[in-house]
């Protein structure tokens, strides 16, 4: 059973323009997507550069104006719902943000910034507070000096881990984890991947993770949407995506997965032109006459392509 339904989103910003500054138009950054995150599950969200994941994120954390559409938790709707101290939502859910410098206050220290959700949510004493940033510290693999010093004292992976001790230091229920390991270097990418895969287990954790590399996500997710301009083109397990993946978009980021077997390079090089040209010939049929995507048909119990009622009748 699911715990958070995401039904319908709608984000819609207002373009600015004119003599009166008036709205002229609007971007469609999420633009009517659904999902749904049970305990303990890993969920992809995957597409490229401005296809609307961050703000997805946000929105279902609250941090962005949601135009339509509708956030349930646990049975109650929190679309829209302040972020208050005391509110269930705002302490089991929690993000791990894309850019790790602009979501700390540079004027505060690690201490503070670690101790801001927990004298929110967890009643402490001072040894005990100490005790358990110390920890969360531990689990980051970094050590308790970081406590007294400043945000921009770290380098970007060490303010990413902070980032992460910060999100779980109040053992949330799901955390958004937008690009969490992007801007870390190989090795500590796995450092950092692995250690989200132990506190899942350990807390039956959720995770949506935002990611623009379809082989992080595999590692990582049971569950994947790919998103196009604000919508879906494909849902489905991992297997149905990396397996069965039937929209021209997914196929598309498929082929562009780099590997690193010599001998399958040549191959996997006209196996991406291919897919290019065929992208390139077919687009109209992939898209609305207003270069939307078309809405998700329903391929088998766990699987989801966009396509036309055309395209739907014909299979
Ligand atoms: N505050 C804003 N005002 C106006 N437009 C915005 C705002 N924030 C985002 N957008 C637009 O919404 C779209 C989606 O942005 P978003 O940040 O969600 O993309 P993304 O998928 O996270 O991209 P990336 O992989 O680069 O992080 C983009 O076209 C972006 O320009
Ligand atoms: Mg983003």
């Amino acid at each position: 059973m699911s715990f958070i339904q995401i039904k319908d989103l709608h984000v819609h910003y207002p373009i600015r323009g004119g003599f009166f500054n008036t709205v002229v138009d609007h971007v469609y950054a999420v633009d009517g997507v659904s999902m749904e995150f049970e305990k303990g599950k890993t969920y992809g969200l995957v597409g490229e550069s401005g296809s609307g994941k961050s703000t997805t994120g946000k929105a279902i954390i609250g941090l962005e104006k949601i135009t339509s559409g509708q956030v349930i938790y646990e049975g109650e709707d929190v679309t829209n719902k302040r972020r208050t101290r005391n509110s269930a939502f705002t302490r089991d859910i929690q993000m791990i943000f894309q850019d790790s410098t602009s979501a700390m206050n540079p004027r505060k220290r690690v201490q503070d910034v670690l101790a801001e959700p927990i004298r929110n949510f967890m009643n402490l004493s001072p040894t005990e507070e100490k005790r358990h940033m110390i920890e969360l510290l531990e689990i980051v693999g970094m050590s308790e000096e970081a406590l007294l010093k400043y945000p921009h004292e770290f380098s970007g992976g060490q303010k990413q881990r902070l980032g992460i001790a910060r999100a779980v230091a109040c053992k949330p229920k799901m955390i958004i984890a937008d690009e969490p390991v992007s801007a870390l270097d190989l090795s500590v990418q796995a450092q950092v991947l692995n250690f989200m895969k132990d506190i899942q287990t350990e807390y039956g954790l959720s995770y949506l993770f935002i990611s623009h590399d379809l082989g992080v996500v595999r590692h990582m997710c049971d569950h994947i949407s790919i998103m196009y301009k604000g919508r879906f083109v494909e849902q489905g397990t991992k297997e149905d995506i990396y397996k069965h993946s039937k929209h021209v978009y997914t196929n598309r980021l498929l082929s562009a997965i780099p590997t690193i077997e010599p001998e399958t390079r040549f191959e996997r090089k006209m196996e991406r032109r291919a897919v290019e040209q065929a992208y390139r010939e077919n687009a109209q049929k992939y898209y609305d006459a207003d270069g939307k995507v078309y809405p998700l048909q329903v391929i088998s119990a766990t699987h989801k392509v966009a396509m036309s009622a055309a395209e739907k009748e014909a299979q």
